[in-house]
């Protein structure tokens, strides 16, 4: 029976593209289809943590490998399901006995070691919402989440714990932080107050009883940027596992036997949904490498591991374009089957690429922070159209619309809009009700991108309706980028950008203007570009710096940024007359 799979592949080749097929077939789909396969708790809850891990064990699949980790530093560690589900009621029973209760936030600033998914799992069993953190951060963008969610565990490790210590005391509902001293790389004493992960392990008991979570019940918490003020919090439920199982089969092809490695970070919402959530809710072993990135280094994963099922980004694609096509057909990379990428455009000349290096073009596919899941795909079981992001999944209606809240004509530009109510669906961004309201307009939920609709129903991305900034996949808030460069003594205004690049898509450009007394210097612009790099991560802070005697601003004092674009891609700058006079 293919009806529960229409945009399954069925073998390993291509089959022919049938777009009637699977329009019957997503006319014909309803999400009871897919909730019946999975096997909820006795009373009608749902829980992640049981869908990803327990009920592989109670299948009788708990020998099987979960996880195959592999850390920078050569390490190796297989971790069965049945080890998976023991760690992670440990985990769970650890803050039971800590106290912390339902709904409190467990946030995780780590590398990717196995004890990040012990702890974000253990977190999901106890009921508690997790939170993962990019280990990249700097300790601004750690203070804010953290305050922001008021927090009241972390989860770290010795080197991450130290960038951020200063900032630990000034978050007043932080009551414990567990650090995790991997292997014992790290020499020194645990911090005063800190509590050991491994030593409170030990204690706790494998035969926790995982809370009773209901589908609505929060799970998870990623923050995204938007233009204005600090990143918002996006809070996911229980229920988005429907839809992050489904499309794990639909638009990664998963099947049981399949060796999956998905190269983002945990920090980031693909790292949870694709990362965690759809392989294991599938049942396969997923690879997890520790390291960054290097191309020579991810063709040896591969090839080591015989990964099958690869799910990786447009800005990791080009980079690995860099170095070549010589360097894949040096390694014996014949395992591989399938492979999506997300996160930006995935320009044609990529998905080409694909073909000459491994032998098969790159899926495309299209979501966000807040559908919590894939939703539009260039699927395993239709050609692939270069430079589309595919068309929508089954079970979800995605469409062009104007201002109003209609639809626009084929092929015209307009806001990509999903219809409300997906299974993957972000129920609110944490203590901003009104920011969340604002995202709907009736009932489309206006994602913020523009795009358009060709004939056959394929979906082409145009660009941003707004300021934020996508860098190698990841947003960035200009605001938050220009906070942190007001904080220097020397800085009067800040305005920031996305400037073109050729690899990341985007880098972070900054505009600045210098109070009195200080002079636009070589030595400055370092001093500047240092200081923010400290306070933020390496990905967010500005790659470049021009001085400038003022920034253009509204009357009400915003800074235009769609002027400083246009004046750094030398086009017309537009309706300037809400300027301010000089
Ligand atoms: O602008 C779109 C871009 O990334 C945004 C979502 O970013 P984030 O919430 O961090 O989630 C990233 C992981 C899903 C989108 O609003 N984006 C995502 N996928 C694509 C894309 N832009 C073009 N093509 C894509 N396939």
């Amino acid at each position: 029976m293919t009806t529960h799979y229409p945009i399954r592949k069925s073998g390993p080749f291509r089959v022919a593209p049938n777009l009637a097929d699977h329009d019957k077939a997503r006319a014909a789909f309803q999400w009871a289809d897919i909730e019946r396969e999975l096997d909820w708790l006795p009373n009608g809850g749902l829980n992640i943590a049981h869908e990803a891990i327990d009920r592989h064990v109670l299948r009788g699949n708990g020998q099987k490998v979960a996880m195959r980790w592999e850390g920078k530093n050569g390490e190796r560690e297989d971790v069965t399901f049945e080890q998976f589900r023991r760690e992670t009621n440990k985990f769970a029973d650890v803050l039971r006995s800590l106290g912390v209760a339902k709904g409190e936030r467990v946030f995780t600033f780590m590398e990717r070691l196995p004890e990040i998914y012990h702890a974000v799992f253990g977190t999901l069993k106890a009921g508690c919402i997790a939170g993962p953190l990019f280990s990249a951060f700097g300790p601004d963008p750690v203070r804010d989440r953290l305050d922001y969610s008021g927090a009241t565990v972390l989860v770290t490790q010795p080197e991450l714990r130290k960038k951020v210590e200063h900032i630990l005391p000034a978050l007043p509902n932080l009551k414990h932080v567990i650090v995790v001293n991997k292997n014992g790389r790290s020499k020194e004493p645990l911090a005063k107050g800190d509590l050991d992960y491994d030593a409170l392990m030990a204690k706790a008991n494998q035969s926790f009883v995982p809370l009773t979570t209901s589908r609505d019940d929060y799970s998870i918490m990623h923050f995204t940027s938007g233009t204005t003020g600090k990143p918002k919090g996006a809070a996911h439920r229980h229920n988005s596992v429907i839809q992050q199982y489904a499309t794990g089969k639909w638009c990664l092809d998963l099947h049981p036997d399949d060796i999956y490695w998905c190269t983002a970070d945990p920090g980031w919402v693909t790292g949870t949904s694709y990362g965690m959530i759809a392989p294991w809710t599938n049942g396969v072993t997923q690879v997890i490498y520790e390291g960054g990135f290097s191309a020579r280094k991810w063709y040896e994963i591969i090839q080591r591991y015989k990964v099958t099922v690869w799910y990786t980004a447009p800005t990791a694609i080009r980079m690995l374009m860099k170095s070549g096509a010589a360097l894949p057909k040096s390694h014996d990379l014949s395992s591989l089957r399938f492979i999506a990428s997300v996160g930006e455009p995935l320009n044609p000349e990529a998905v080409m690429w694909g073909l000459e290096a491994f032998g098969m073009g790159i899926h495309d596919n299209w979501w966000q922070t807040e559908t919590g899941a894939i939703m539009i795909a260039n699927y395993a079981s239709m050609d692939i159209r270069p430079g589309s992001m595919g068309r929508p999944i089954p079970g979800v209606e995605v469409g062009i619309i104007d201002g109003k809240g209609n639809e626009v004509p084929t092929g015209e530009e307009g806001d990509l809009a999903v219809k409300a109510g997906w299974p993957s669906m972000f129920r609110t961004y944490w203590n901003d009700e009104e920011r969340y309201r604002s995202r709907f307009l009736g009932d489309w939920y206006i994602t913020g991108d523009r795009a358009r609709k060709d004939k056959d129903g394929y979906f082409w991305f145009i660009g941003r309706a707004d300021d934020v900034i996508n860098s190698s996949g990841h947003l960035i808030g200009p605001f938050e980028v220009e906070s942190v460069l007001i904080e220097h003594p020397a800085v009067a205004e800040a305005g920031v950008i996305g400037k073109p690049d050729p690899i990341a898509m985007e880098v972070v450009k900054a505009f600045v203007s210098l109070k009195d007394g200080h002079e636009p210097t070589e030595q400055l612009r370092h001093e500047l570009m240092r200081f923010a790099r400290s306070k933020l991560a390496a990905a967010t802070a500005p790659r470049e710096i021009e001085f400038v005697k003022s920034l253009p601003k509204t009357r009400s004092g915003k800074i235009m940024r769609r002027l400083l674009k246009a004046r750094e891609l030398g086009l017309p700058e537009g309706d300037t007359s809400t300027l301010e006079d000089d």
